[in-house]
Order: structure tokens, then C-alpha cells, then sequence
């Protein structure tokens, strides 16, 4: 249960003790949150008290008498609204004047409750101003999370595109400079070195396309009648040059009339990724399995590999946004670390599930469930 400091400040001890009685066994939920509010109640009997208090510790909410011995109520709000602290205020008063209620709203109190008021009417204003508090703090969390997220999305992202940048920049100097020589041919393994980076900037590219598409929702997404053994023969062609290099089988075991309603487009991403995968992270000579697979209610897509496997510890991070393991075994394989995120993000569009099953040097298996 999260707890909200109140702070009562009034100089009348019967209305500081009531609220104490009113809010000690209070507490309030609401449905979209996960945890119930309880209050943990100070009082204060002056306006020089409470900023003490309220300048020493975090208060949530205040409960503010104006009419008090020193310094009034309406100029402790003042004091609190300059301090710029996530406190909410509640004015409670038995006569307000037009002229204090104005300044009271100015300096941001949220609300007035009017003396004497009964346990219901403190009750029903405490709810209204947590509820209040709560979903400021959650949108300043959000919007702070965003950002967040969104610099160091751009921050891997510029490193990724930096480091092939100047690796090709370096290339291109040295043949402007012809530093070894004047035979073009001298220079053919630092051009094809520098088109594998062009290689690899593209496909980077392509797949922030796909993941900035997917995320703001902007991908037009056409959902017709796709025929996965059509899809899955497809993807088979476009990784077997790619396992042909390393002596890679793929054995495929792919059901007729495996018919879904599907964008095709992202079928294939599915396909693609979980291939390219199976071979990129094989062993020379090794093995994939891929099934596809109908049932009633479901089509199962597994793609297994007899490659050097993920260890317990690193599978939750796999379908993280660039994320990659680092291993003595990665080290030369070269990926951008999003083909599994944008996998499951798709999966996901289907209401779909995918599983990994991996033992360490003999291999992984993924288990995608499409619903129908
Ligand atoms: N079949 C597999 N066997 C072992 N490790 C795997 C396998 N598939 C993925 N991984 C690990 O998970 C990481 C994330 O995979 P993911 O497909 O998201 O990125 P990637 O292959 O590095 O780059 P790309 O965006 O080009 O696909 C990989 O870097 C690799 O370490
Ligand atoms: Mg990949």
C-alpha cells in the first residue's frame, strides 16, 4: 500500500485531531491503479510549522487553514507554490472572501473545502485531490520515461550508423590519396569491406523503419487470405544462399492450406527474422528445422537451430530493442539487435506468443503461436 503524507495545519487542536481520525484507517484505490492510498497525517499549529515541515520532508498533500495566528494560510500557499514541490493543497476555511479565494486559486491550490465539514465531505476532497496527485506524477513519469527512451534509441542508433560511416570514410581517403598505389585492384578489399558496411547501414535502416512505422502506428497494415506455405517457401529461398556459405540444412516441414487472415509483409518479417537467425548463430555445416504447423485454433511456426545457443540468464533480454549477446562466439556475426524486438512486436499484432527453448552449444528452438 503507498502511503500519502497529509499535513493539517490549523490552529484549532479539534479540527487537527478530527482529520487525524477522519484519515487514519482511510484508504482509497482506484481502478487503474495497482495499489491501494492510505495517509500518514502531521499537523501543524501555525504557518511557521508547517513550511518547516513542508520544507523538510515530503509532504503530498496539504490541508491549510487560512485564518492563522502568524503568518496567514493564503501566504504559506504562496511560499509553497515558489518552491516548486509536487505538493497539492487543500484550503480549508470557514469563510472565504472572493478576494482570497482568487489568490488561493492563483497559487495553485486545488481546492477548498469549507469548515465544518462532515468525514464524507474531507473523505470525497481527499479522494478527488489523490487522485489528482497520482496521475500528475504518472504523466510527468511517462513523459519523462519517453524521453528516456527515446534518446537512447537515438543514441545506439547514431553509434551504430557512426562507426561504418567512418570506416568507409577512412577507405575512401586512402584511395583518394592512392596510398597503395595506382592499380585499382589493390584497393578491391577495402571496397568490398566498405560495401558489407553499406550493407549492414541499410539493413539498419530498414528495420528502424519498421520498428518507427510499427510503434507510432503509422504502418498501413492490409490483413487478407495469406497462404503461409507460400510465405514460409518464400523465406526458405531468400536464407539459403546465406546457409549455403556456411553448408547450413534446412529441413521444412510446412502444412498444406495453412490459409490466415495476415499482412503479408509481416509474416515475412516473422519468417525472415527467426531464419536469420537459425543461420547466423548455426555452426558451419549445422542444421535448422522449420515447421509450420495447423491446428484448429492455432498455426505454430517453429524454427530450431543447431547452433551456439543463449544461456539462461541472457533470454530476457533477447527481444529488447538492440539488444545482443556478447560472446567470444557473437563477436563476428554482425547484427543490429532489433530483429527479435519487431518480431515480437508483430507476433503481438496476432494476439500471438513466441517462446524460446536454448541450450548453450547445441542450439535454440523459437515457438511462434499465431491464434485463428
Ligand atoms: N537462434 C539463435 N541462437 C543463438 N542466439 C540467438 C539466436 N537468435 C538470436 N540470438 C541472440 O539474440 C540477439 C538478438 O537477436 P536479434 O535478431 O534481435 O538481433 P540480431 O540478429 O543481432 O540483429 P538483426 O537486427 O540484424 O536481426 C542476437 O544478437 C543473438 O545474440
Ligand atoms: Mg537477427
Amino acid at each position: 500500500m503507498e502511503k500519502l503524507k497529509v499535513l493539517v495545519v490549523d490552529d484549532e487542536p479539534g479540527i487537527r485531531s478530527g482529520v487525524v481520525r477522519i484519515l487514519r484507517n482511510y484508504t482509497i484505490g482506484f481502478p487503474f491503479m495497482e495499489e491501494d492510498f492510505s495517509f500518514e497525517i502531521s499537523e501543524a499549529e501555525t504557518g511557521e510549522i508547517a513550511l518547516e515541515k513542508i520544507q523538510g520532508g515530503d509532504i503530498d498533500i496539504v490541508l491549510l487553514d487560512n485564518k492563522l495566528p502568524g503568518i496567514q494560510g493564503i501566504d504559506v500557499l504562496e511560499k509553497i507554490s515558489k518552491m516548486r514541490i509536487d505538493t497539492a493543497v487543500m484550503m480549508i476555511t470557514s469563510y472565504a472572501s472572493l478576494d482570497i479565494a482568487v489568490k488561493a486559486t492563483n497559487f495553485g491550490a486545488y481546492n477548498f473545502v469549507p469548515k465544518p465539514f462532515t468525514p464524507d465531505e474531507l473523505k470525497s476532497s481527499i479522494e478527488n485531490i489523490s487522485k489528482h496527485l497520482f496521475l500528475k506524477r504518472m504523466t510527468a513519469r511517462l513523459k519523462e520515461e519517453g524521453k528516456q527512451i527515446r534518446f537512447q534509441f537515438l543514441s545506439v542508433l547514431s553509434h551504430e550508423l557512426k562507426s561504418p560511416l567512418n570506416a568507409i570514410e577512412g577507405y575512401l581517403k586512402i584511395m583518394e590519396e592512392k596510398q597503395v598505389g595506382e592499380n585499382i585492384n589493390d584497393y578491391m578489399s577495402m571496397i568490398d569491406r566498405s560495401l558489407v558496411r553499406i550493407k549492414s547501414m541499410r539493413n539498419l535502416i530498414i528495420d528502424m523503419l519498421d520498428l518507427t512505422r510499427l510503434e507510432s502506428g503509422k504502418k498501413k497494415r492490409i490483413l487478407k487470405g495469406v497462404d503461409l506455405r507460400e510465405m514460409a517457401q518464400l523465406a526458405i529461398d531468400t536464407i539459403q544462399p546465406m546457409a549455403i556459405q556456411h553448408n547450413i540444412n534446412i529441413i521444412s516441414e510446412i502444412d498444406d492450406n495453412v490459409h490466415m487472415d495476415a499482412d503479408a509483409d509481416e509474416i515475412e518479417i516473422i519468417f525472415n527474422n527467426l531464419l536469420s537467425n537459425a543461420v547466423k548463430y548455426n555452426r558451419d555445416n549445422g542444421e535448422i528445422r522449420f515447421y509450420v504447423k495447423k491446428s484448429d485454433s492455432a498455426i505454430t511456426i517453429t524454427v530450431s537451430d543447431t547452433g551456439i545457443g543463449i544461456s539462461e540468464e541472457d533470454i530476457p533480454k533477447l527481444f529488447e530493442e538492440f539488444s545482443r549477446i556478447k560472446t567470444v562466439e557473437t563477436r563476428n556475426i554482425s547484427g543490429t539487435g532489433l530483429g527479435l524486438s519487431i518480431t515480437k512486436k508483430m507476433v503481438e499484432l496476432y494476439k500471438g506468443n513466441i517462446d524460446i527453448k536454448s541450450k548453450p552449444n547445441f542450439g535454440t528452438t523459437f515457438t511462434v503461436v499465431l491464434p485463428i
